[in-house]
């Protein structure tokens, strides 16, 4: 079994997909923020305040590092950020949990856990920045993307179920 990595926008669900896979699969499944929070044993959100968004990537490009050189069968999801590694292709099939801007914020507003879920995306702050980081980063997210699935309306459940068969299908 080849590494599942999930990429695509904050907000999109790839936890819940993860979850979801992990339940219906043999893959096991981690997370590159709980990773980094583990690592440095402290919430992104003060990462990104006390050190800034450079020292952050470069704690993913040490995660980077050591899933290329040791995980195997393993569901990886990501930051929404991650896709920028460059060893990305080398760790494995690379899904895309695709939405439109507007239905990521309106899946994250419609969550009991709204408020939380906001204030723990430091880049979620600014919802226009936030919707001009999604308009440049999508095409890129696209270009690498081995799979996609939209997520749009749909349970995690589906996707999970959805992502399974094509990654069968793509092996
Ligand atoms: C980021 C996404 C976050 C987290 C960090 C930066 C990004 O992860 O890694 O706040 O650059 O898009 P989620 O995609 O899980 O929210």
């Amino acid at each position: 079994m080849k590494n599942i990595i999930l990429i695509g926008f904050m907000g999109v669900g790839k936890g819940s997909v993860a979850r979801e896979v992990v339940k219906n699969s043999q893959y096991m499944a981690i997370d590159t923020d709980d990773l980094i929070e583990s690592m440095e044993n402290r919430r992104i959100k003060s990462i990104f305040e006390s050190e800034g968004e450079t020292y952050f990537r470069s704690l993913e490009k040490s995660v980077a590092t050591w899933l290329e050189e040791s995980v195997k069968n393993t569901l990886i999801s990501t930051g929404g950020g991650f896709y920028k590694q460059k060893n990305l292709k080398k760790i494995g099939t690379i899904v895309l949990l695709d939405s439109p801007f507007d239905e990521i914020i309106k899946r994250i507003k419609a969550h009991p856990n709204a408020v939380k879920k906001l204030k723990k995306r430091p880049l979620l702050k600014d919802l226009k920045e936030a919707q001009k980081l999604y308009d440049a980063r999508r095409p890129e997210y696209l270009k690498l993307a081995d799979i996609v699935v939209d997520v749009t309306q749909k349970s995690a459940q589906a996707c999970a179920k959805e992502l399974l068969k094509k990654v069968k299908k793509n092996a």
